[in-house]
């Protein structure tokens, strides 16, 4: 099955009118221990100073290893858990600023998809009374116009009508993550984080999905925030993909920029990962030194300083904190050593470093697109 084709004009258009979402400086911790009689011994840094932006009409991708803060994050946006610090406006309302009847509404305009269907329905509801949950709730259609909205919807996500009576173990994976997807598009939502939406299926399922989610986007103009694991899965649908590490987005750029010539170490790691097709092809991958770092008590400096492969890494890597800064045209980066960076070779110097940045973009990190690496060269990065 061929999977969609993003498209970009569109996509341009859409990034240059005022974004849905606008998430600012974002940081949630979640205390270790502690009770009514001890205090915290630590926090988890689920997330850590995460900015972004998602433009109407657009998917953006967020990528990174288990326990990243991927699903943290977009539960902070939905305000299904309380952020920290920072700020989430939707379609220009600070969510932070509402009290909960009025983010119970707005929550009607922003839903999520989880990546078990199967946990998130109640295996006593028939999925027609599930989908008609939302309906009810948000007052939007009762009887037989409710009925009628489900059987719709059911079409709509490639269901049989009829099938509205039956329970969630009479389907298979894919059919319930389209019953999920039905529930979510109930109450005629704008904007979907879709968690891992595909993650537990077949590979040939899940480009059906993919491509269910894809035609769902076009036809209802929706904005999408889809978080996955493996950035394979994300290249068809995503307008843009934010790479996420230890809590803290590294890399954010359209998507060709990013699969084209991927700036920050990790990423190109995650890139030399994604399966190749063609069982003749090269199999060459970047492998990270080590596991990662436990959230609850990230590096210094750059968090990803203890297994990155870059040829210039230092003792600055080790007590720099490196911006997300431009690398190239909308292409976001947080790299010290990746050129161009706004922390110049003398406050490297002063920080303990001993390389000046130099460009480092592994073959490996590209082998898969059918592309050839450019080694290590002494330049900026061109878009
Ligand atoms: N309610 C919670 N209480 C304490 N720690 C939590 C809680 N929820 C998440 N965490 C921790 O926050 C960090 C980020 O978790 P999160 O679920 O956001 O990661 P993720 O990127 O979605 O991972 P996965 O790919 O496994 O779903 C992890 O270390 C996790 O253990
Ligand atoms: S700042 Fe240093 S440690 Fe971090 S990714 Fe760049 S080279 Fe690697
Ligand atoms: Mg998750």
């Amino acid at each position: 099955m061929s999977l969609p084709v993003p498209d970009t004009a569109r996509d341009a258009a859409s990034l240059r009118a005022a974004p849905l979402l606008e998430v600012r400086n974002l940081v949630k911790r979640f205390p270790i221990g502690g009770g009514l009689l001890s205090r915290p011994r630590g926090a988890v840094q689920a997330v850590t100073d995460v900015s972004f932006d998602v433009a109407r009409g657009e998917t953006l991708a967020l990528v990174g290893e288990s326990g990243c803060g991927k699903t943290t994050t977009g539960r902070c946006i939905l305000r299904l858990v309380e952020p920290t610090s920072g700020t989430v406006c939707f379609d220009g309302t600070d969510l932070g600023a509402l009290d909960a009847r009025a983010m119970r509404a707005m929550r009607r305009r922003m839903q999520l998809v989880f990546q078990d269907p199967y946990a998130s329905l109640n295996p006593r509801m028939t999925i027609g009374a599930a989908i008609r949950e939302g309906l009810v709730v948000h007052r939007l259609a009762e009887g037989a116009a409710a009925d009628a909205r489900v059987r719709a919807l059911l079409d709509e996500v490639g269901l049989r009508p009829e099938w509205a009576s039956r329970y969630p173990h009479e389907f298979s994976g894919g059919q319930r993550q389209r019953v999920g997807i039905a529930r979510a598009l109930a109450v005629e939502p704008e904007f979907i984080v879709l968690d891992e939406p595909v993650s537990a299926l077949d590979v040939s399922v899940q480009a059906q999905v993919i491509n269910l989610l894809a035609r769902l986007q076009r036809d209802r103009g929706l904005t999408y925030l889809f978080i996955a694991h493996d950035l394979g899965v994300v290249e068809h649908l995503a307008t843009r993909v934010a790479v996420m590490y230890l809590g803290r987005i590294v890399e954010l750029a359209p998507t060709a920029s990013l699969f084209t010539r991927p700036v920050m170490p990790y990423t190109q790691a995650l890139l030399s990962a994604i399966p190749i097709p063609d069982p003749a092809a090269p199999r060459d991958r970047i492998v990270l030194a080590g596991d990662p770092p436990s959230p609850a008590s990230p590096p210094s400096g750059c968090v990803f300083h203890p297994r990155c492969p870059h040829p210039a890494r230092d003792a600055a890597c080790a007590s720099i904190v490196p911006p997300l800064e431009a690398k190239g045209t909308g292409h976001e980066a947080a790299c010290l050593k990746q050129p161009p960076t706004a922390v110049t070779p003398a406050a490297q110097r002063a920080a303990g470093g001993s390389h000046d940045p130099v460009f480092s973009l592994p073959a490996a990190a590209l082998r898969s697109r059918g592309a050839s690496g450019t080694g290590t060269r002494a330049a900026g990065l061109s878009t």
